[in-house]
């Protein structure tokens, strides 16, 4: 399989009133041609701010970039995301990339009708004439899975469900048949029911146009359900890193390791909690960024992190290396 995307220790600092952010420190991540791949980690460690940056979604005034975002187009070009300018980004996610972002009923305009936003996002990306944009709709409304499409897409957002609209929300996504498909926490607003339905939609959505697919959570049920390879984030580093199945067997970083016994599984007798907080984003970090969370921790973890790679993983964590 050939790279798509190669993210090479990529920072994204804000500036904001009250400082300097440091919202993603270090993250090195590849997605190949039509995997499916998880960012992971708790809330405000910088999954969202990663993948905004692959799209080049950040105010330009106010955000410091760092690293490299080499994606290879269709015509095998490579491209660095940061480095190009408005009209070659807006291109890129117009045909090759696109994003279904965190807040589904937040991206929709409450006054418009869904079909007339959708079309236009078509009508944008395909150059086509409203009708056809309305043709296009309907094939991808049947696509994610909506009924009586033409009846829904007279519809308000308003007036349809969280699901539905999430469904409208990945059928703007894929109206430019991209080859890389980012969606930011695409299920956590969703009843249980809904999740699964719109989980399982991805899935046949990647596996049908052989697409690849970034899936930005903070839960790793559904990693575990979805993807083949993970980057468990904390702290806007990429804490650890592998296939999902090497890295639930035998998790090689701590914050891994509490992450996994704090989510259920139908064998745990008892869950439990992470105690403690994520470190001051307006801080730099010296040694392992969770070690003032972490029950290992040894006097090396608060001075350094040694990063190992071997075998198609990497990890942070010097934990069982530090000699403690
Ligand atoms: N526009 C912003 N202004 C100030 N801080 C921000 C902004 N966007 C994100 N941050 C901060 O950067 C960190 C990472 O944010 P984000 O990528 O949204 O986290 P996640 O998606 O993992 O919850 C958080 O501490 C967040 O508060
Ligand atoms: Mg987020």
């Amino acid at each position: 399989m050939d790279k798509l995307l190669e993210i090479k220790n990529l920072s994204v600092g804000l500036l904001t009133a009250y400082g300097f952010v440091h919202g993603v420190r270090d993250v090195s991540l590849d997605v190949f041609e039509g995997e499916t791949v998880g960012i992971v980690g708790e809330s405000g460690c910088g999954k969202t701010l990663t993948a905004k940056s692959v799209l080049g979604l950040h105010n330009e005034e106010r955000t410091e970039l760092g690293g490299e975002i080499i994606f290879t187009k269709k015509n095998g070009e490579k491209a660095d995301i940061l480095k190009l300018g408005r009209r070659e980004l807006r291109k890129l996610r117009g045909s090759e990339i696109s994003m279904v972002l965190q807040d589904p009923p937040l991206s929709l305009s409450p006054i418009i009708s869904v079909g007339k936003q959708l079309e236009d996002v078509i009508i944008a990306n395909r150059g086509v004439s409203r009708k056809e944009a309305e043709s296009v709709a309907i094939g991808l409304l049947n696509d994610v899975g909506i009924d009586r499409p033409e009846m829904r897409l007279k519809s308000l957002p308003g007036e349809l469900s969280g699901g539905q609209l999430q469904r409208i929300c990945i059928a703007a996504a894929i109206s430019s048949n991209p080859r890389l498909l980012i969606a930011d926490e695409p299920t956590t607003a969703l009843d249980s029911v809904t999740q699964a339905q719109i989980l399982g939609l991805l899935k046949s959505l990647s596996e049908q146009r052989k697409m690849a697919v970034l899936i930005v959570t903070h839960n790793f049920s559904v990693v575990k359900r979805l993807c083949d390879r993970v980057y468990v984030m904390y702290a806007g580093f990429v804490a650890e890193s592998g296939s999902v199945a090497e890295v639930i067997k035998n998790p090689l970083h701590c914050y891994t390791r509490d992450l996994l016994r704090s989510i259920p599984d139908g064998t745990k007798k008892r869950l439990e909690a992470v105690s403690g907080t994520l470190p001051d984003v307006y801080s730099e970090i010296k040694g392992c960024a969770y070690a003032p969370r972490c029950k290992n921790a040894c006097a090396s973890c608060f001075e350094k992190t040694e990063p190992r790679t071997e075998g198609g993983r990497t990890s942070l964590c010097l934990a069982g290396r530090c000699g403690a």
